[in-house]
């Protein structure tokens, strides 16, 4: 009989073996031109999630990530893209420093919110309890907080989301439930709002579960890093857009200022 040769790898997403390469049984010409109506929301659906999302969810996806595209240069991936094209280095070279910045603290907190947020919503905690729960976990919580924006100075991203979820969600408990927790968390300290990391992680479990998925493949989303992507993606168009801005505009390499820096190093007879 016939000996198949055991595979090193299974690919369950894309094929390119046909006549046109397909993305989730899709040819790329059904997707690609403007023509099909189709946008970089319906692509992320197949590619990541093998399915086809309606339109609310594909608009949802498409709004994420146009609208965590930039944030300025001062923010930490940025200022990495940024002095690493000023060392010279390419295009990719300067990007990957900007997308290593990403994790818990800065645009990588999404994974985190949905996680702490949907396990205190499904276990019916009040917002008190959620807060000490977080407390004895001994971190942040993540997708609370932000270094600029507050309540006086509300995050426009962060009402756009909320806004597209109100007007296109049928339904949305673990935002509600979130905006619970704003409530206490903005009462301590009024930068402690709900950020777009947070309105991102949270709305996209009630996405999920709106389209029926079981929770244990949200969970499943949420451990494997899903929710983070998004960011990741949509971030990577500003940090190409940073890195060459610094190309065209040739600026010289970066050195940080003395002035800028405690220098409080001990005298080596100090130390034994
Ligand atoms: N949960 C509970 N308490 C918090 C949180 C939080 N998420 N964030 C800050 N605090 C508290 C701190 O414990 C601290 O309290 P203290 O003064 O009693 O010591 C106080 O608020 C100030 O903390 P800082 O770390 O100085 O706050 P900062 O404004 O520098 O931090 C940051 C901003 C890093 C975003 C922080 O709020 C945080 O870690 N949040 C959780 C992670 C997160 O959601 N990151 C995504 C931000 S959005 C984005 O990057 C696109
Ligand atoms: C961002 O999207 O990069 C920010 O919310 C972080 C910041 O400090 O502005």
């Amino acid at each position: 009989g016939k000996i198949r040769k055991p595979k090193n790898f299974v690919c369950t997403i894309s094929d390119d073996r046909g006549e046109e390469a397909t993305y989730a049984g899709y040819p790329i010409s059904s997707v690609a031109t403007p023509d099909t109506g189709k946008t970089i929301g319906d692509v992320v659906s197949l590619l990541w999630f093998k399915k086809v999302y309606p339109r609310w969810a594909v608009d949802f996806i498409e709004t994420v990530i146009k609208t965590v595209a930039d944030h300025g240069p001062a923010v930490s991936g940025a200022h990495n893209a940024k002095v690493t094209a000023r060392a010279g280095k390419s295009v990719v070279e300067s990007l990957v420093t900007g997308l290593l910045t990403i994790g818990p603290r800065f645009g990588g907190a999404i994974d985190g919110a949905a996680k702490y947020f949907k396990y205190a919503h499904d276990n019916n905690m009040s917002p008190a309890e959620f807060l000490n729960y977080m407390k004895k976990q001994g971190i942040p919580i993540p997708g609370i907080g932000h270094r600029i924006k507050s309540v006086r100075n509300p995050d426009k991203r962060v009402e756009g989301l909320k806004k597209f979820a109100a007007e296109n969600f049928p339904a949305t408990p673990l935002l509600e439930y979130a905006l619970e927790v704003e409530k206490l968390t903005t009462s301590k300290k009024d930068n402690l709002i709900l950020n777009v990391d947070g309105t991102i992680g949270i709305l996209m479990v009630d996405m999920w579960r709106a389209l029926g998925y079981t929770e244990e493949e949200i969970d499943e989303f949420i451990e494997s890093g899903t929710l983070n992507s998004f960011f990741i993606l949509g971030r990577t168009i500003g940090f190409i857009g940073h890195i060459l801005d610094e190309k065209r505009l040739g600026m010289p390499m970066y050195r940080h200022p003395f002035d800028d820096i405690l220098y409080d190093v001990q005298k080596a007879e100090e130390i034994k």
